[in-house]
């Protein structure tokens, strides 16, 4: 019989032969070639400045911001937030590679067995919801109001639209006849369970938006009663695949067209989203009734380099739109805010106006900064009291910004807006920045803390001399080298090093890193690696040289202070001798 887990790795090989990693990446971040490697803004931290670096030539992406890295399966598992064997699921799928039913570990397996069983059952009940409306007698209701919101046949098809039945049990009977498990059905939000035993269909006489991930499956639904009774929309509850804070309607089907414009355009409901999509405007995205949220918007950024937000005047002046600005500024990506006239919603205006006359109010937004400065400023008559409570409100978003050229950028467009000189501002910052919490301030101490480490230089010195210049191992291993070194995770890379050169001679850095068991062994070698080699050819005698030196002479200290310790007189004598013959 053929070993399950060889042949799993050798899919695992094949897997990483068959699909490059920048272009992997580049899917789903923005990357720009930067020398050898290509950077980007990193997808799972918050940054300005990229720091998020992928390399070609070692299969590798390593963020010098959060240290994040790894290989594709790495990423695929941390920005789907999916297990390794879904992310070789995935992959292999994507790339045509045949992947034997390996084994996996029983938590690891649950979870994804979990994940598929949800996605099959949504997919089973999209279909139901689909072919109901598109061909049976009970989908006349459903046929005859997207007919009224004028949505035509190619958006429910690419779309999926459904409607649900005026009843308590029809999906269930569906589920039932296509042999699915209600249990899971239950757990995918699609029906509930009744207290005296038995379900009941959660949607019942509504028209269906299916909700997708970024591959294309369905993960949730919402659905919209057909007249004016309440709930307007019910969605799926969130399960361990539909997180409303994360995801964003039609991302899966925009993303190409925002990456090439380089815009997107945020509106607030699915059919505001479909309505601007018949019109052929392709950069939309909705959220799903949810503010926007620091998810949502590094989401985006892997697509995009602005975002407008589309407010009808109503929600404009809700103040938890103040909120998303702080996420914005903080994320770094710039944001505008577009108007909508009078009681418009954007699939109302592009219905009535044209897509011509929509990109004509695109073009008209404003920097959100902007916007909500001058909203604030409009909102009441009495000058002093209105400049009082702006600066309540947006003192405390400034000083969250941990970008400090920005935050002065801001602080002086504040200071000019509102004729408060900037030092007054200033000082009312810092004010605001003592009482801040103390969790904060224990964040901005660890930061402090792990910067200072990753300045343990020789460290990451010594590392990235040995992953260019693999024939100096040898030497280094010989000479001691380990006393240069002061970060534990570094040593743990020399120890193993060490070990495995003296079994099986030199390895590829690759494959010591594969076998590193602590992560945070793993990630110091991984950013050793994708750095630029710190020395040239003809500089490596040299740097080596130095090394030695260093070492020659922390052993020599290390002899005078035994030699000092035990008394040892004829010891301590041979020291300057020593000093001497090496240095003259
Ligand atoms: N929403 C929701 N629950 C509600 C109301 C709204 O989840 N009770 C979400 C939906 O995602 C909806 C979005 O908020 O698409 C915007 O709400 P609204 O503007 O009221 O709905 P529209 O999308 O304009 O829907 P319609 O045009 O069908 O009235
Ligand atoms: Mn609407």
């Amino acid at each position: 019989m053929k070993n399950s887990s060889v042949s799993y790795q050798a899919a695992k090989e094949e897997l990483k032969r068959a699909v490059d990693i920048v272009e992997l990446i580049g899917q789903f971040v923005q990357l720009r070639k930067a020398g050898q490697n290509f950077l980007g803004l990193c997808p799972f931290h918050s940054e300005k400045v990229p720091s998020f670096t992928v390399s070609p030539s070692k299969q590798m992406f390593h963020c010098f911001g959060c240290k994040k890295g790894g290989d594709i399966f790495a990423f695929w598992m941390a920005y789907h937030h999916v297990s390794f064997p879904q992310a070789m699921r995935d992959l292999a799928e994507r790339y045509h590679v045949s992947l034997p039913t390996g084994t996996l570990g029983p938590l690891e397996k649950a979870k994804f067995e979990l994940n598929e069983a949800l996605l099959e059952i949504n997919e089973i009940a999209a279909q139901y919801f689909h072919q109901l409306l598109k061909s049976s007698a009970k989908g006349e209701p459903g046929r005859r109001y997207f007919a009224r919101r004028a949505i035509p046949a190619e958006i429910i098809d690419e779309f999926r639209l459904g409607y649900a039945p005026k009843a308590w049990d029809g999906l269930i009977k569906f589920l039932k006849s296509k042999k699915a498990d209600l249990e899971k059905a239950r757990q995918a939000g699609l029906i509930i369970a009744k207290e005296k035993g038995g379900y009941y269909d959660r949607f019942r006489d509504r028209v269906m938006f299916p909700i997708f991930n970024m591959r294309g499956q369905v993960v949730g639904f919402g659905g919209r009663v057909l007249d004016d009774s309440l709930p307007k929309y019910l969605n799926t509850p969130e399960t361990p695949v539909f997180h409303k804070g994360k995801l964003l309607y039609g991302l899966h089907a925009s993303y190409q067209a925002i990456r090439k414009s380089g815009c997107a355009v945020i509106v607030e409901g699915y059919t505001d989203f479909l309505a601007l999509r018949k019109n052929g405007f392709h950069e939309a995205v909705a959220t799903l009734g949810t503010a926007l949220t620091r998810e949502h918007i590094r989401r985006l950024k892997g697509y995009a380099r602005e975002a407008i937000v589309v407010f009808d005047p109503d929600t404009a002046g809700k103040s938890a739109a103040m909120g998303s600005l702080s996420y914005f500024l903080d994320e770094g990506l710039p944001a505008r805010v577009a108007l909508l006239p009078g009681n418009e919603d954007p699939d109302s205006f592009v219905n009535k106006k044209g897509v011509v006359a929509f990109q004509g109010l695109l073009e008209n937004s404003v920097p959100m900064f902007d916007f909500f400065i001058d909203r604030k400023l409009s909102e009441k008559t009495d000058y002093i009291e209105n400049r009082v409570d702006l600066l309540k409100e947006i003192i405390p978003v400034l000083s969250e910004l941990r970008n400090s050229a920005q935050r002065s950028l801001y602080t002086r467009r504040l200071s000019e807006k509102l004729g408060i000189a900037e030092s007054a501002l200033i000082e009312e910052l810092e004010k605001w920045g003592r009482q801040r919490s103390w969790t904060a301030r224990q964040n901005d101490l660890v930061e402090k803390v792990t910067a200072s480490k990753a300045k343990r230089k020789d460290d990451l010195f010594l590392l990235n001399l040995l992953v260019n210049y693999p024939h100096i191992t040898q030497r280094v291993i010989n000479q001691d080298f380990r006393l240069l070194l002061s970060d534990p995770a570094v040593i743990q890379i020399f120890d193993s090093l060490a070990e495995m050169h003296a079994k099986e001679g030199p390895l590829p850095a690759a494959e010591v890193m594969d076998r590193l068991e602590a992560e945070d062994a793993k990630e110091r070698l991984r950013e050793a690696m994708l750095m630029a080699p710190f020395c040239d050819d003809n500089e490596v005698e040299l740097a080596l040289a130095e090394f030695e030196d260093r070492i020659q002479k922390i052993k020599i200290l290390e002899a005078k202070k035994k030699a000092l310790k035990k008394g040892d007189i004829e010891g301590l004598a041979k020291i300057p001798k020593l000093i001497r013959e090496r240095w003259g």
